[in-house]
């Protein structure tokens, strides 16, 4: 009964989450989404008044990485496991806009990331795991059985964005969202440490006009010739 790594990159809001979510209950793997560790990090940073929208105290960031403690806790009535910051769930919390706006920023720190990193190479050391971010399959799981590196156009994801962000309530306008994605698909690419890259053993999917029963069956049969 062979486990394998399932490494999921791509672009902001090409639907990582949704297909890999799929896999895992799927094959009865652990999902980890590192874009909400990222976003935790974030969280603290803006309630510890180390960021906000005109200025960033790197250092004090540095500082109180030790102070902060992640986690994932399983929700059965969701399905999927839900962010804790510090014993806090924040999971409504690290998807609103003004986090979106300032985590990209926090995730260009070395320090930040060398944390992260370690704690998901710990959480993947038994495989059975399927993992999603943007350097998952060339930085935390370099000998990934499978990965996978998604993209969708720009407008085709900002739609994905912003019709999950009103569903849950959010005041947001499209051209913000449209903004954001760009934005930090920009920083993202573009930073000195671990930049969202294609690796080169990938394989890219542009779900721009795949259903999502289509990418699964198609994914589905790259996991099987490698189990
Ligand atoms: O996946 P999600 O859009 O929630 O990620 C939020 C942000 O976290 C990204 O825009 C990126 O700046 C950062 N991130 C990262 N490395 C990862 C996952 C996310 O730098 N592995």
């Amino acid at each position: 009964n062979k486990k394998i790594i399932i490494a999921i990159d791509g672009f902001s809001s090409t639907g990582k989450s949704t297909i890999a979510k799929q896999l895992a209950k799927h094959l009865n793997y652990i999902y980890v989404d590192t874009g909400a560790m990222y976003r935790a990090v974030t969280l603290y940073a803006m309630l510890n008044d180390i960021i906000d929208k005109n200025s960033f105290d790197k250092q004090q960031l540095i500082n109180d990485l030790n102070l902060i403690q992640l986690s994932f806790t399983f929700n059965p009535a969701l399905g999927f496991a839900e962010m804790y910051l510090n014993g806090v769930n924040v999971e409504k919390e690290i998807r609103s806009i003004e986090v979106s706006k300032l985590v990209s920023k926090v995730s260009e720190i070395s320090e930040v990331r060398k944390k992260l990193v370690q704690e998901q190479q710990q959480m993947g050391k038994d495989k059975g795991i399927v993992m999603d971010g943007r350097d998952i399959g060339t930085v935390v799981f370099p000998d990934a059985e499978l990965k996978l590196f998604m993209t969708a156009s720009a407008d085709k994801r900002a739609v994905r964005r912003y019709k999950e962000l009103i569903d849950r309530g959010d005041n947001v306008k499209y051209d913000e969202i449209l903004q954001n994605v760009q934005e930090r698909d920009r920083i993202d690419s573009s930073r000195k440490d671990s930049p969202l890259v294609k690796a080169e053993d990938a394989i890219e999917f542009d779900n721009s006009d795949m259903g999502l029963n289509e990418q699964f069956e198609r994914i589905m049969s790259l996991v099987n010739d490698r189990l």
